[in-house]
């Protein structure tokens, strides 16, 4: 891939289930930089599930350990960093992103992210309510934040995870 600044870090933000850690590893593979997964380190620090850090210390505490892993992989340099669904609702989370690199938003309607998510066990914030319903409230909620961090945005509905990796790197 000619011209492709591969020198600053990209972060991949969005709703659960669009897609960031598959297109995080395709563009890994296309540009050669390396990936960072923003779940698995929280899971590697605490030690214990994301479920399970939700369940026994609670939802601020794993926002907590987020916000160190932000920090600590915003210190990268050229890296493909998946962020987790809610990584940028503390906005200092989002003043590390923007300070250290471009921000990538994807984009789904809350039809898609159900498919995507609906046998998944591993994310508290919809265990106890995976419906279209819950899903789209949660998504308006959030929306605004999602696009005003976003210096790329792309709708992942109806492009393969290949043709949303190129879109992002044909944006950048
Ligand atoms: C969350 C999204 C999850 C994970 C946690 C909370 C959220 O990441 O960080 O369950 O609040 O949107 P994914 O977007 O990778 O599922």
């Amino acid at each position: 891939i000619e011209e492709f600044d591969d020198s600053k870090n990209m972060f991949l933000i969005g709703f659960m289930g669009t897609g960031k850690t598959t297109i995080s590893n395709i563009l890994g593979i296309l540009t050669g930089m390396k990936v960072y997964d923003m779940d698995e380190e929280i899971v590697k620090k605490a030690g214990m599930s994301i479920n399970d850090i939700f369940e026994k210390f609670g939802e601020n505490h794993f926002r907590d350990i987020e916000t160190e892993v932000v920090c600590e992989l915003s210190k990268k340099e050229g890296a493909i960093i998946s962020c987790g669904g809610g990584a940028v609702l503390r906005s200092e989370n989002v003043e590390y992103m923007k300070n250290n690199g471009n921000i990538f938003l994807l984009r789904a309607t809350p039809e898609t992210v159900y498919e995507r998510v609906k046998d998944s066990k591993d994310r508290p914030i919809l265990n106890e309510d995976m419906s279209i319903d819950h899903i789209s409230a949660l998504m308006n909620k959030r929306r605004d934040i999602y696009e005003e961090c976003a210096n790329v945005k792309v709708d992942t509905d109806d492009l393969s995870a290949f043709e949303v990796a190129m879109e992002i790197i044909g944006k950048s």
